[in-house]
């Protein structure tokens, strides 16, 4: 067993291996591990295996139960075992190995938490916003859930590869074209980029409906573009470049950071050789002129894959890209992370990637669209809200709180404070509900103090580490490793149990692809610890106890701080 395993794994290895041997058992499908108990008052975790187990041996539960209970030999870790209700077996760890692990995960920089992607490679596409246009709402979530993600599988030892994929090609640039050369606002463009650019496109795009010849100019130049016509190449890439500028403020705001930036059009020269791949294997057919995949006996409508003007569509650019990511990086998996309305497009493309045989575990992440009550924001039209401004003012709503709690702290530090709180709380609004419910964004809910928000986890964990710094201010020479962790209340053993499970939420947030596990325990474990620090005596304590608990104070924080990190939030240590 590795050094820092969990109790769960230490648990389950021995009933299992004890349930088998007791019970003369050969592998069998039989859960035979343990999993943490719903109410601690029955334990810290519990064995559902008697019951399983019934129909097998042909005894009671109960009697299975007590039969294996009579002869294990509990390991020194366990306290003691119960059996209750129809035949669960219940453990109660003991005090004295739980203070020891929390000890020992004070070495280790993982907090407990396996290596368990090393050797390991992912690819998550996210964000993927389309050139010369405003990310919407859901490109928002896509690069915060995103992102919270691939935090996770890093933080699991995965080599994450965060590609971007980015929307830059398709009929649209003529019409950005001809409208780019005669209507362009040099000023707003240097303002803002991104929306002059779509002024140009939906002016130039009104034009084409009453100007047939200006229609055939676009189409001409789109013709060109593709065709490798070195000036609209130069002006395609202009646009391409104004809009990453942009988007890119906003990583840097929201501290995302993407390996790569490959583009639809990264894959355009192999698109010919896919519909050749596809025509072969006989898996497309002509109709009406276009080139089609009948899915119709995996109950989907036709894929088409190449339209009757000779046009590639979306689906095979995304398997080309599959094709691509395979043979480079070679991924355990590739994840997407897109909205609802995209799922038809990926159970298509999966299932014809798998057709083709390409071996690599494909995932659709998908999250519903958050809702925006009316008057949430000033600055929003339709489902495109503009992120710049809603950044704004989370900031500014954070920094009223901020200078009505520290009054006489430094303005810039306040504003620094502000911007920390602001974005935080915008991040783990979308990050702490399960991604496919409905979510109803509101500044209250943001920005609450007393509930689970940004703002309450982070105060938590300031509040958690000026204890610590109390306790140094007073004791300057104490040595807190010389002092063994004791856990005697209550209230102790909630928490170092507590800390103990961050290994499983962090599997289980990335497994699920689902940030608010994380969210969740990061919330239990700050509620918790309040109780904790309401009820019992820190600095105030005798010696010995008073160290333990600065201890598991420390624990605690380093606990906060690396699961807020996880998705993405910052946790300043002064508020
Ligand atoms: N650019 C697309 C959009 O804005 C999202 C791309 C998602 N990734 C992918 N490989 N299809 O809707």
């Amino acid at each position: 067993m590795r050094e820092f395993a969990t109790f769960e794994e230490r648990l389950s290895a021995w009933t299992t291996d004890t349930m088998q041997t007791v019970f003369g058992l050969e592998e069998s499908s039989v859960k035979l591990g343990v999993s943490p108990t719903q109410n601690e008052t029955f334990g810290d975790y519990q064995c559902n295996a008697a019951m399983e187990l019934a129909k097998v041996l042909k005894k009671a539960p109960r009697q299975i139960a007590q039969e294996f209970s009579d002869a294990a030999k509990l390991p020194d870790f366990v306290e003691k075992i119960e059996i209750a209700g129809p035949g669960f077996i219940n453990f109660f760890l003991s005090n004295a190995a739980l203070a020891e692990h929390i000890q020992s995960l004070e070495n280790d920089s993982h907090l407990g938490v396996e290596q368990a992607g090393q050797g390991k490679t992912v690819v998550i596409d996210y964000s993927s916003p389309n050139v010369a246009k405003p990310m919407h709402i859901g490109h928002i979530r896509s690069t915060v859930i995103g992102n919270a993600i691939d935090r996770l599988y890093r933080f699991l030892g995965y080599n994450v590869v965060a590609d971007n994929h980015l929307g830059d090609w398709g009929t649209q640039f003529g019409l950005m074209m001809v409208g780019f050369r005669s209507f362009v606002d040099e000023e707003a463009l240097a303002e803002a980029p991104v929306e002059e650019l779509e002024r140009v496109y939906i002016a130039s795009y009104n034009k084409s409906k009453e100007d047939p010849t200006w229609r055939d100019e676009a189409k001409k130049e789109l013709v060109k573009l593709q065709q490798g016509d070195a000036e609209n190449l130069a002006l395609w890439k202009q646009f391409i470049e104004l809009s990453i500028k942009e988007f890119d403020t906003i990583y840097d705001r929201l501290d995302v950071k993407f390996d790569l930036y490959r583009g639809e059009s990264f894959y355009n020269e192999q698109l010919p050789k896919m519909i050749e791949t596809l025509e072969g294997r006989g898996l497309a057919v002509e109709s009406d002129g276009a080139l089609i995949v009948d899915l119709e006996e995996d109950g989907m409508p036709v894929c088409i894959v190449r339209k009757s003007d000779g046009g590639y569509n979306y689906a095979t650019t995304d398997l080309a890209t599959v094709q691509s990511r395979i043979e480079e990086f070679d991924p355990e998996r590739i994840i997407y992370v897109t909205d609802e309305r995209q799922q038809l497009h990926f159970r298509q493309f999966f299932t014809i990637a798998k057709k083709l045989g390409m071996d690599a575990n494909l995932v659709h992440v998908w999250f519903g669209l958050m809702r925006l009550p009316e008057a949430t924001f000033s600055t929003r039209e339709g489902n495109v809200i503009k992120l710049a401004a809603l950044l704004d003012e989370a900031e500014a709503r954070a920094l009223e709180m901020v200078k009505s709690s520290s009054p006489d702290m430094p303005k810039e530090q306040q504003k620094e404070l502000a911007r920390a709180i602001g974005i935080g709380a915008i991040k783990y609004t979308d990050l702490s509900q399960n991604p496919q419910s409905l979510v109803t964004f509101t500044w209250e809910k943001a920005l609450n103090m007393e509930g689970n928000s940004a703002p309450y986890l982070q105060y938590a964990y300031a509040r958690i580490s000026s204890v610590y710094d109390k306790f140094h201010a007073k004791y300057p020479d104490a040595e807190l490793s010389q002092y063994p962790i004791i856990i005697e209340h209550e209230l102790e053993r909630r928490i170092a149990i507590k800390l103990s499970r961050f290994p499983a939420a962090v599997r289980a947030a990335a497994e699920n692809y689902r940030p608010n596990i994380m969210a969740d325990y990061l919330y239990d474990l700050a509620q918790i610890y309040s109780s904790f620090y309401q009820n019992v005596p820190f600095l105030k304590a005798d010696e010995g106890i008073r160290e333990s608990r600065i201890r598991l104070c420390r624990a605690t924080a380093a606990t906060l701080r690396k699961g807020l990190d996880l998705l993405g939030i910052e946790t300043p240590e002064r508020i």
